[in-house]
């Protein structure tokens, strides 16, 4: 791998000391980082290179060092630099450029840079062009690329404005738009899943699958992220993002070969395949609630209007759930149902496929005769594995069926420790791979296909929202939308073979 300075942007902040020092130490342990390496992070805070390191590294909580040995301690803080910069907007980046030059030196580094925007969204369109007033954006006989988390933008609008803005400064093969659900090995797998086999993929089509159904539930409230989530949702905050890009492991298209641009061609071709959902049907295919206070497991728990920052009138979506279709030739009529919300009964994302029922009932299930519709539960978390459900015969007299599962446990198959998602796409900006990284076009077609959503939420009073106690799985009117299939969504348990009623969440 090259040698590079991976320089952080907003390094005094959260998501610095929480995940990628952390990544990064991680790689630097098993000895994945590339031999010319040296972070530089950059922010507001007047933090010497020693102090950075105590703070980020040494003495970071979220990291346990006591059985690290001191020398892999050593060696990675020794490769851990700062440099304040007095204001984002107006200061001088030539600071900024010195200091990664005086690094070049020092280290014999040939000048690769990846800039990691770990700052307030009003400063991604902010930074680039600083940086490219410094000739910081230009390859050459090195490269630089960005890397930015979401949100990339706000709504259609936004989201266009801001990779203008981006485009202007570097080009796209040098931006790289991080959703820590492509880092997940188990959202990957997706793809080897339906492509490295010969049995799943004849049946993956509108022929044979009766509907997808997309869960992800989270057992916690906002926390202390009040303030932001007011201003983003459930619908801004994991549907437009996350969840579709599990929508498009499970329905693209095989790519022609496993290619970042391959992949990220079969998905946009996806995105654009979505069938609108207009402003005049927005009340029939997509639901949101917000979680009421409640009692779970004999605790009270709060209601997301008393949370820590949310106005008393909040109409914000902590719950979304939406039925949509694909209009190509795999997916003509299969309805796809996905939801997500906060203080749900428990923490699970999965994708549930079902398959039609046989064509004739021969034998009975439940003392009538009837056919079973198998399932393919996909679980992304936790739990992570594969379960195939189908009907077996119950021993004894007659032709009685059950349903019975089949199932694969990810842990089954690590000798190592799986790694963090943000390792993965860490280690890959750094070699240049852009597969697990969201494409900008890919971006705003997510965008185009959540704004009908987005406008008629915040402008139609007549739109509800509905409560859910905390600890409940959302609205009860969720379940119409799925009414009519003669099923519900499956309400999936921590583990992954248990669902329903009985089980440990
Ligand atoms: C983030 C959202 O992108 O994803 C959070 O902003 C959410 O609100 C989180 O909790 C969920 O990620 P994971 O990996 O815990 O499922």
């Amino acid at each position: 791998m090259d040698p590079l300075i991976f320089t952080i942007f907003g390094a005094s902040g959260d998501l610095a000391k929480r995940k990628l020092l952390p990544a990064l130490f991680e790689l630097h342990k098993d000895n994945l980082l590339p031999s010319g390496f040296a972070v530089l992070g950059v922010s507001r805070t007047a933090f010497s290179d020693d102090a950075f390191r105590e703070e980020v590294f040494l003495k970071n909580e979220l990291l346990d060092l006591s059985q690290v040995d001191e020398k892999v301690k050593a060696d990675f803080a020794q490769k851990l630099f700062y440099q304040p910069i007095p204001d984002y907007e107006k200061s001088d980046y030539s600071i900024v450029k010195d200091r990664l030059a005086e690094l070049d030196r020092q280290f014999n580094l040939p000048g690769n840079y990846i800039f990691y925007l770990s700052t307030p969204p009003n400063l991604y369109s902010i930074v680039p062009k600083h940086l490219a007033a410094q000739g910081l954006n230009e390859n050459g006989q090195h490269w630089r690329r960005l890397v930015i988390e979401k949100p990339f933008g706000y709504d259609l609008d936004s989201a266009e404005a801001l990779n203008n803005d981006l485009q202007q400064c570097f080009q796209e093969s040098q931006i790289y738009r991080i959703d820590h659900y492509l880092g997940k090995e188990t959202v990957q797998n997706m793809l080897v899943t339906r492509f490295a086999n010969g049995i799943f993929e004849p049946l993956w089509n509108r022929n044979y699958i009766k509907h997808i159904e997309i869960t992800s539930a989270e057992d916690m409230g906002v926390g202390s992220r009040g303030g932001y989530y007011d201003k983003s949702g459930a619908l801004r905050d994991m549907l437009q993002n996350h969840l579709m890009q599990v929508v498009a492991h499970v329905a693209m298209e095989p790519p022609i070969s496993s290619g970042a641009e391959a992949i990220r061609s079969e998905k946009l071709k996806l995105f654009q395949s979505l069938r609108p959902i207009h402003e005049h049907q927005v009340g029939r295919y997509a639901i949101r609630g917000q979680y009421l206070a409640s009692h779970i497991r004999g605790l009270q728990v709060k209601g997301y209007r008393d949370e820590e920052g949310v106005p008393k009138d909040s109409i914000t979506e902590t719950y979304a759930a939406l039925k949509f279709y694909i209009d190509n030739w795999r997916w003509a009529g299969v309805p796809f149902y996905i939801r997500t919300g906060k203080r749900l009964p428990t923490k699970v994302t999965e994708v549930v496929i079902t398959f039609k029922t046989p064509p004739h009932a021969l034998f009975q299930k439940n003392d009538h005769f009837t056919n079973l519709n198998n399932q393919i539960v996909m679980r992304i978390q936790p739990d992570e594995g594969l379960l195939l459900k189908f009907g077996m015969k119950v021993p004894g007299a007659g032709f009685k069926v059950k349903t019975t599962g089949m199932d694969f446990h990810y842990a089954d198959l690590m000798e190592g420790k799986v790694p963090e998602a943000y390792e993965r796409l860490l280690l890959d900006v750094m070699k240049g791979d852009a597969t697990l990284y969201a494409r900008g076009d890919s971006v705003i077609e997510l965008w185009k296909f959540v704004k009908p959503i987005q406008d008629v939420w915040a402008n139609d009073p007549d739109v509800k929202i509905y409560g859910y106690p905390a600890g409940t799985w959302g609205p009860s009117v969720a379940d119409d939308l799925i009414k009519g299939e003669d099923m519900t969504w499956r309400n999936p348990c921590k583990n992954l073979t248990n669902d329903d009623n009985y089980c440990e969440l």
